[in-house]
């Protein structure tokens, strides 16, 4: 049996903000909730420390899993595994986790369990580059390792050492509460360390599995904005290698964002610039060109979405187009063979199959059948100040350029609208309607000139 415990209590102070440190958001989802959904496939029970703001921190995870125990005070990485020790089972492997450390990734946690399964501890390190602000792994000639050694209690030798602890391991039950009785505030932050369960298990013969992470990022902590922007990076790339791996062809990895869900059928591709948010399905074979906003939607086959366009919660056919520059907005429903063209805004409509509304035109709170053709310029009048009425437009219908639909108003089937009418009421089916003064000349009529 596995248990999982997050330390998440500190305050985060360098992050300047009112808001929690791991309720801060890595690819729109907080910190903490990466670490848990990563501990999740492996721990049975998930021990989340929390201290600084711990009612919105309780309040913004998802998991059944989670067991929250209260930090008061902050007296140690240490003093925060300790008020979950009375939790642990002596035979269960622990999982210790960061919430700060949100890329973790679940192969690496269970390698990490395997290897302690075997030799009792194990630890995940890492080799940096800069290794300042973190606790040096101390080795013996031997390569075993002896100790930690946090940066403010380090020589300058020690401090040379470029191989750091992540701060995430994994330990039995047993041992693990035996060294957290055996901790004591003996270094230059007066704090109970977590780290120095290292040296306690080395006295007692425990051989620690060490295990380094090649791939920093993976394992990098965040304290400030600078470093929640290199998180977001690093979890925005990876996700692409992902998806390119699965077949999405993405024009250029370091400017795609998702932050959410995404699947796709074959073929499809995505150009620079594009986010994806909430959770969006795209069929094969679709593209999305640059500088679009897709968000909770879905797009059916051998569909393109065309540069600078915003689709919102809809649901977008097969073989349509979308755009350049359209505004799709929630609750709408295009059909297959569609055309939604530049500078267009729909809303709370439905429009069927082999229908165009090509250009500068306003649809809200329509009901659009097929076949049907919106000249450019053309407005649904929905709103009267106080309430939003209906538009429906039957099949086979045409609207004449610069009209405007006045709701509630039904147009009828294979109806045209003559361009530039005010249409206030209904439109019957086969018939042209037209509201529109009679074009006149002024014969004598002479441009003024200028004095
Ligand atoms: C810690 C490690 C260090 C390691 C580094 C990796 C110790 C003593 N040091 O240092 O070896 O290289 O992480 O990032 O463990 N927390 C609590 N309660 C507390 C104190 C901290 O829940 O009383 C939580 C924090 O919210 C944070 C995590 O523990 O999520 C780490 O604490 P932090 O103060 O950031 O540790 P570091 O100084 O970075
Ligand atoms: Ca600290």
């Amino acid at each position: 049996m596995n248990t999982a415990i997050i330390l998440a209590a500190g305050q985060g102070t360098r992050m300047k903000s009112q808001t929690a440190k791991v309720l801060h958001k890595v690819g729109s989802k907080c910190l903490l909730q990466h670490v848990v959904d990563a501990a999740s496939d492996h721990v049975e029970t998930i021990n989340v420390i929390v201290g600084h703001n711990s009612q919105s921190v309780k309040g913004a995870i998802k998991e059944s899993k989670v067991n929250w125990v209260l930090q008061d005070k902050q007296l140690g990485t240490g003093h925060a595994v300790q008020q979950a020790a009375p939790l642990l089972n002596d035979d269960s492997t622990c999982l210790i986790l960061y919430g700060d450390v949100p890329l973790i990734q679940s192969k690496t946690i269970e390698e990490l369990l395997i290897k302690a399964r075997t030799s009792g501890f194990s630890l995940l390190s890492v080799v940096l580059d800069d290794p300042s602000g973190y606790g040096r792994i101390i080795r013996d000639t031997n390569g075993l390792i002896q100790s930690i050694v946090e940066q403010k209690d380090a020589s300058e030798r020690q401090q040379n050492v470029k191989e750091i602890n992540t701060g995430i391991m994994a330990i039995k039950g047993s041992l693990l509460k035996k060294y957290l009785n055996e901790l004591k505030p003996n270094n230059a932050q007066g704090e109970l360390y977590l780290t120095d369960i290292v040296e306690s298990a080395v006295k007692d013969n425990v051989n620690i599995a060490s295990f380094v992470c090649e791939n920093a990022s993976e394992v990098m902590g965040i304290n400030d904005k600078k470093q929640l922007s290199q998180a977001e990076r690093f979890y925005q790339v990876r996700q692409a290698e992902d998806f390119m791996s699965s077949g999405l062809t993405i024009m250029d990895p370091s400017r795609f964002d998702c932050r959410g869900g995404l699947t796709f059928g074959n073929d499809c591709t995505i150009d620079v610039n594009v986010v994806f948010e909430g959770d969006n399905v795209l069929g094969n074979n679709v593209l999305i060109s640059p500088n679009c906003i897709i968000k909770d939607s879905k797009i059916g086959d051998n569909t393109s979405i065309f540069p600078n366009s915003i689709i919102e919660n809809s649901i977008i056919g097969s073989n349509t187009t979308i755009g350049p520059f359209a505004r799709i907005r929630p609750d709408t429903n295009i059909g297959d063979h569609s055309k939604v063209g530049n500078f267009v805004e729909i809303k709370k409509s439905t429009i069927k199959n082999n229908s165009k509304v090509s250009h500068l035109s306003y649809v809200g709170d329509s009901k659009i059948g097929d076949d049907v053709n919106i000249g450019a310029g053309v407005i649904t009048c929905n709103y009267d100040g106080a309430n939003k009425h209906q538009t429906e437009i039957k099949d086979g219908a045409f609207i004449g350029s610069n009209s405007q639909l006045v709701a509630p108003v039904s147009i009828g089937k294979n109806a045209t609208i003559g361009a530039g009418s005010t249409i206030t009421q209904n439109a019957p089916d086969n018939k042209l309607t037209l509201s529109r003064n009679k074009q006149s000349t002024i014969d004598k009529w002479k441009r003024p000139k200028k004095k």
